[in-house]
């Protein structure tokens, strides 16, 4: 990393906590006053300390608090607790947990939930606790509280920020009914390895894709004001690069470059900061041998200090303790100290910033000051919440029970799943299903599993809510129509049909929808896969189905793209369902029949093979260009084709869309603007996915094949155009050079639009004349679109 990264920074002495302090402004129950115990001089400023305190002052009730604490009081706001697990919820809340709140030893708790237990909670910490600091409540609402959207890589699938923005404000709403102000999420880590199971949680494999669903989260999440009661403050997820894991293992080290780094795995977090997310959390693993937990360059200088970000910190579960287990610090309390220099502010469960760090802190004053401003940073996001003047705004059981599971949130559920859906093969118009009478057999155990349609993070979705597959299909089959099921296998699951009994509802079908792929336990947290090809009972299930000769539709059930070359081959349609929450069934419903037509696109590419993953559309070219003509030795395997079974931003729809030329112009401000005329050429209402790519194809490093940098989801009425036009900065042609930082340089940029990455209908050049330092990362710039 470059010199100017290092150290120096650390001298730019923030001055939000004052020596000098003003007198308490918040009022303590007189019960407490009597036995006030003696409380930590607020450390003192000095400019041989951090920190990138990016607060530049906090406010006058936090300075005073933070003058009163103990330091056994200031280490207590650093910890977060678990409050239990899943249906176990608050299990852990014992009056011995009573009393640590009362002493001041807890900060926050995560894996809670419910309007009043929490508010039990709550009152304890305001009233009986010595200084009235409320308690922070944490749940992974990931996608969906009680009303469970689809999973967020479906979500992205959607291309449509819009259905992230309202489907995250639904969550809040639920959530902060619940007592809770706090979700881990949104996850944006970029992934480009589909073994690895985490890819489930986030929106793919692209930045710029990427970056817009973590600005529309955030929004969605956060609303208006962070102090409203139905907004929850959002944790932007795993800071810096925890989705390059090395082989695609959970955890794994991210051994990869600065360039990459930056052009690639930082930008959504970029994006988020500048969107106002009032959290951020450090992944688990380590970016080139430096933990992220410990790591003082990404989190103090480049997110803090270049950057901006005013929040609060928190690290991942165990991640502080883990900092041994990495190698880079011996003790619990060295593990500590480096988490605090680094800059987190809250531990999540490993109790070491909480308890093993104190005696550090007295011997050093630089120490004593990272933890002034770790607590300020805490406070000053309760304060945010509106925490200290209405602690009890989150415990309202009516205002819960009406909110939850409401009809208006169960049509957003459905509407979200409609629109991620992704048609990626439909011979002879295979779909939609005819409505005329006939017999469609459903089969494969996953069309009736419950669970797995509530995804990777369920919070409080509960099975009895979900609509299966099976039940969508079978409620809403056209008049006359029979749909007959047979489970034949799941993927994990004993099921109770056999596959001889599935084949023989197939062969007395006219369509037969084969629904397989993977279960939720295969993808998600520590859910890495070797092989991303199908389980095998599934290839069997699938291989006895298409030996019958029926037209077979395969709805594919997964977490991750997978590698289903030969199942694609042999079926007439597939259609990617991924897991698509508490609505599934009747989403898919609209969908088979043709009520809707599917517009998702991928936001990964799916592989034909696992041996082919990683793999973009946006890698460099490299000196021997991939070359279909195997008797050139170029950059691809001998054994299988040059593409991906289906390209990034592939999907299709049950009409068909023409384009016209892309024109440009470049305007006096420098703006880029690109439009395209779109006609929707078939006999279908559909929405088409419009997409913007650009290559420089000259530049002082070697830039990608194509990077995406704009994209409207637009519905088109048969037989009528639209026109789009982008407009997009000089900015956004920026490259990262390791000597200059985000730089523009002068020259010819290609810029293409058309269906995918792998489906160009037009192209242009433009000219940009001037070159300079933009200090921003290209892809979290939004390119503004308009549809006429
Ligand atoms: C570990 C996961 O990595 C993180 O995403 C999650 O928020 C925490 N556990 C809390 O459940």
């Amino acid at each position: 990393m470059t010199d100017a990264h290092t150290g120096t920074r650390r001298a730019v002495a923030a001055s939000f906590l004052s020596a000098t302090l003003l007198a308490s402004a918040c009022a303590t129950p007189a019960q407490y006053v009597a036995e006030t115990p003696a409380t930590t001089p607020v450390s003192p400023e000095t400019s041989a300390c951090s920190a990138n305190v990016s607060l530049t002052s906090a406010s006058e009730r936090v300075q005073s608090l933070v003058s009163q604490m103990t330091i056994d009081e200031k280490l207590g706001q650093l910890n977060q607790a678990a409050g239990g697990r899943s249906k176990s919820l608050n299990s852990k809340l014992t009056p011995e947990e009573l009393d640590k709140v009362r002493s001041g030893e807890i900060g926050s708790y995560l894996h809670v939930a419910g309007a009043q237990p929490l508010g039990e909670l709550q009152k304890v910490a305001v009233e009986e606790g010595r200084l009235g600091i409320p308690l922070l409540f944490a749940m992974d609402v990931v996608h969906g509280y009680r009303t469970i959207f689809p999973v967020p890589l479906a979500m992205a699938a959607s291309w449509d920020p819009s259905v992230w923005k309202d489907a995250a404000a639904i969550s809040a709403d639920e959530a902060s009914a619940s007592g809770l102000h706090w979700t881990f999420a949104p996850m944006v880590d970029v992934a480009r390895d589909p073994r690895w199971g985490r890819i489930v949680e986030g929106a793919g494999a692209d930045p710029y894709l990427g970056s817009r669903m973590a600005v529309a989260q955030v929004e969605g999440y956060q609303g208006d004001s962070l102090a409203a009661p139905n907004t929850i403050l959002a944790a932007t997820k795993h800071f810096g690069a925890y989705g390059v894991p090395t082989g695609g293992r959970d955890y794994g080290s991210a051994d990869i470059s600065e360039q990459s780094l930056m052009e690639t795995y930082l930008p959504a977090f970029y994006a988020a900061t500048k969107a106002g997310t009032g959290s951020m959390m450090t992944a688990f693993n380590d970016v080139a041998g430096v933990p992220s937990t410990a790591n003082e360059y990404l989190v103090d200088d480049v997110l803090r200090g270049e950057w901006g970000f005013d929040g609060m910190i928190v690290s991942d579960w165990n991640a502080v303790a883990e900092l041994i287990n990495h190698g880079v610090a011996e003790t619990e309390e060295e593990a500590g100290v480096l988490a605090l220099r680094a800059g987190v502010d809250m531990d999540m469960t490993s109790m070491v910033l909480p308890t093993r760090i104190k005696s550090a802190v007295q011997q050093d004053d630089c120490l004593a000051h990272d933890l002034d401003a770790a607590v300020a940073r805490i406070l000053t996001t309760k304060e945010r919440l509106g925490l200290f003047d209405n602690p009890m705004a989150y415990h309202d059981t009516k205002r819960e029970a009406a909110t939850l599971l409401s009809d208006a949130h169960r049509q957003a559920a459905h509407d979200a799943a409609v629109r991620s859906m992704v048609l990626l093969k439909n011979d002879n118009q295979t779909l939609p299903f005819s409505k005329a009478p006939q017999n469609v057999a459903v089969i494969g155990g996953l069309a009736e599993d419950k669970l797995t349609q509530l995804g990777s993070w369920r919070a409080q979705g509960k099975t009895d809510e979900v609509v299966s597959l099976l039940e969508g299909l079978q409620q809403s089959a056209p008049d006359g129509t029979t749909v007959t099921y047979a489970a034949g296998a799941h993927p994990s699951m004993d099921v109770e049909s056999s596959i001889d009994e599935a084949v023989n509802a197939a062969m007395g079908a006219d369509q037969v929808l084969l629904v397989i792929g993977e279960d939720y336990d295969l993808s998600g947290e520590a859910r890495s896969r070797s092989d991303i090809s199908l389980p095998k009972n599934q290839t069997d299930l699938a291989n006895a189905i298409f030996e019958t000769g029926k037209p077979v539709t395969i709805v594919l059930v997964t977490g991750r793209p997978l590698a289903i070359e030969q199942e694609a081959e042999a079926a007439d349609a597939v259609l990617n369902a991924w897991m698509l929450g508490l609505e599934a069934g009747n989403a898919l419903a609209d969908v088979i029949w043709g009520d809707v037509s599917p517009a998702g696109r991928l936001p990964i590419e799916f592989p034909r093979r696992t041996g082919a993953v990683p793999h973009t559309y946006s890698e460099y070219p490299g000196g021997r260009p991939a070359d279909a003509d195997l008797s050139k030795d170029t950059n691809r395997f001998i054994d299988i084709p040059i593409t991906p079974l289906f390209p990034f931003g592939h999907g299709l729809s049950y009409s068909s869309f023409d384009y016209g030329d892309l024109t440009s112009a470049v305007q006096s401000n420098g703006d880029i603007l690109l439009s395209v005329r779109v006609t929707n050429s078939g006999d279908v209402d559909a929405d088409e996915v419009v997409q913007l790519y650009m290559r420089d194809p000259l530049a002082s490093i070697a830039r990608p094949k194509r990077e995406l940098r704009g994209f409207t989801r637009t519905h088109i009425p048969a037989g009528d155009s639209r026109t789009v036009t982008f407009t997009l900065s000089p900015d956004q042609t920026a490259l990262y050079g390791a000597r200059t930082g985000w730089v523009v340089e002068p020259g010819r940029i290609e810029f293409m639009v058309g269906a995918s990455a792998d489906d160009i209908r037009s192209r242009t050049d433009i000219e940009i004349t001037e070159g300079r330092e933009t200090g921003v990362p290209a892809s979290a710039i939004a390119t503004r679109v308009s549809v006429e």
